[in-house]
């Protein structure tokens, strides 16, 4: 059985204080036996907040990105090693967000995923299609893009630290979750890609999280997905009762 990973991306909300406060909140919601693993991922500033909040429990923080360089002159550019000694033990990578607005690439992604590998952290890869593409019907051509270009130049021991998350553009912040079996279908894809590159084993043990509009209400349909290794949320994360919620759909 994978364990299960529900992860939160809060994107550019919550100053240190706030992130503090939702701990405050989130915290006591949460059954201290609960199965799956919970990472939540703030602004880099507010990592040492909820580092120092999430001390004791089973939730985990991680950073929404870094750079591939260990240091240097690269301004405003945040390392790896940075974030790991900030507390932080998993990071996000190659979301869409950062595809679009900062022009991140394929090779940027591998560059950072195999640094942030480096410095031991546990990187969440994005992967996933742009509206037009959905609606011309190319979702397998980019999902099998993406891999090949991006996690399939990673080796097998380093593959095997990776957590894949399938987010079609079209569903991020939209309302417009994709069904159960959507996901489903894309998640069978990439493990099959998976399988190609490094073997039945590794792609068995793969995880890949789904990511679009998950929200309380919607989280049980896809949770009866085996496929579906956990979720990647964004807005339904600001909230503690409502990411609460979510997680003890796991
Ligand atoms: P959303 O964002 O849950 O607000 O759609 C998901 C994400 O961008 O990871």
């Amino acid at each position: 059985m994978r364990r299960r990973i529900m992860a939160a991306n809060w994107k550019m909300y919550k100053t240190a204080e706030q992130t503090t406060s939702f701990f405050e909140q989130f915290i006591p919601l949460l059954d201290p036996n609960e199965a799956c693993r919970i990472v939540i991922c703030p602004p880099a500033l507010s990592i040492p907040a909820a580092v120092s909040a999430a001390s004791g429990t089973q939730i985990r923080i991680g950073g929404q990105n870094c750079y591939w360089g260990k240091e240097g002159a690269f301004t405003g550019e945040i390392s790896a090693e940075m974030l790991r000694a900030a507390g932080a033990t998993w990071v996000i990578l190659g979301h869409s967000e950062r595809r679009q607005h900062f022009h991140e690439t394929d090779s940027d992604v591998l560059k950072k995923t195999q640094a942030a590998l480096d410095a031991g952290l546990s990187p969440i890869v994005c992967i996933g299609e742009k509206p037009d593409e959905h609606k011309a019907g190319k979702t397998n051509d980019v999902i099998v893009r993406q891999f090949a270009a991006g996690v399939a130049g990673l080796t097998e021991e380093q593959f095997a630290k990776v957590c894949i998350a399938y987010e079609p553009i079209w569903a991020i912040g939209t309302g417009n979750v994709a069904t159960p079996e959507i996901a489903s279908a894309a998640h069978k894809l990439i493990r099959c890609e998976a399988e190609k590159r490094f073997g039945a084993e590794a792609a068995q043990q793969l995880r890949i999280l789904y990511g679009g509009s998950v929200k309380p209400d919607n989280i049980k349909g896809l949770m009866r997905e085996p496929e579906l290794d956990g979720v990647l949320v964004g807005g339904a994360s600001l909230d503690a009762h409502s990411f609460a919620a979510i997680v003890k759909s796991a």
